[in-house]
């Protein structure tokens, strides 16, 4: 069967980190979150990670160069079989260096998927953001944990993430607006963007990712 390579887009707060969860389950992909992979870099301390810290708790993209390398040594090291990304690409430079990556490979893309949602849904949705050091989300209001503060999974305690203080919300989504929605025409005018309506039920977006891979899957053996 052919190998799935995706891309997840979206504004911070869609869904795509409660999305790739389901998906990598699905497919069994290598799945290179750049987001948790520049977090846990912070958390050890690495010279990529203190130079991350002040961009991404500010709201704003770490640099491409540092960004770049990593996630396509990534790709090389664990994605041969097919790879999900999410959150990578965010720029332009970081589409056109997967893009190369990708023909250097002699891989293609399979699809971009935008789980797109509004501003409000999304200071709504983050603000009430709950995760575990594993990655496990949860929302206050929409999705609570059975335990306050404890992982339904793990039993690790829940944290709020540094960035979702409203203003850095803001801030995140402004920067999504300038750098990284102009990625939306990059892909469409490529014919790889599918669409997703983010404001749906979880379980409904996903369904809907699923039936269009099925759908890609089913034209590429025609
Ligand atoms: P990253 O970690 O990727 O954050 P983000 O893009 O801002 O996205 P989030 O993880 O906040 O949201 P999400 O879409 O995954 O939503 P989630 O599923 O959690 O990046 C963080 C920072 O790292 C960036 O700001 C930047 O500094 C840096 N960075 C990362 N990539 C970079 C790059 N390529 N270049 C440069 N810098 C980069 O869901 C959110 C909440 O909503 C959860 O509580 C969830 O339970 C709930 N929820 C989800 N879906 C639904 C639904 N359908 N209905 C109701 N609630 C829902
Ligand atoms: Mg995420």
């Amino acid at each position: 069967m052919a190998e799935l390579n995706l891309i997840l887009l979206g504004p911070p707060g869609a869904g795509k980190g409660t999305q790739a969860a389901r998906l990598r389950e699905d497919f069994g992909l290598a799945y290179i979150g750049t987001g948790d992979l520049l977090r846990e870099h912070k958390e050890s301390k690495t010279e990529l990670g203190q130079r991350a810290q002040e961009y991404m708790d500010n709201g704003d993209l770490v640099p491409d160069d540092l960004v770049i390398s990593m996630i396509i040594d990534k790709i090389e090291e664990e994605g041969e079989d097919g790879f999900l990304l999410d959150g990578f690409p965010r720029t332009v430079g970081q589409a056109d260096a997967l893009t190369e990556e990708l023909e250097k490979l002699g891989r293609r893309l399979t699809a971009a998927l935008l789980v797109d949602a509004p501003d409000e849904v999304v200071l709504q949705r983050l603000s009430g953001r709950r995760q575990c050091s594993n990655g496990h989300l949860y929302h206050v209001e929409f999705d609570p944990p059975k335990h306050e503060d404890v992982c339904d999974q793990d039993g690790k305690p829940l944290f709020r993430r540094k960035d979702d203080e409203p203003d850095t919300i803001r801030k995140r989504l402004a920067t999504y607006h300038k750098q990284t929605e102009p990625l939306r025409d990059y892909y469409e005018e490529r014919g790889y963007l599918r669409r997703f309506d983010g404001t749906r039920d979880k379980t409904e977006v996903h369904d809907h990712i699923r039936a269009t891979l099925a759908t890609l899957r089913l034209e590429e053996r025609l």
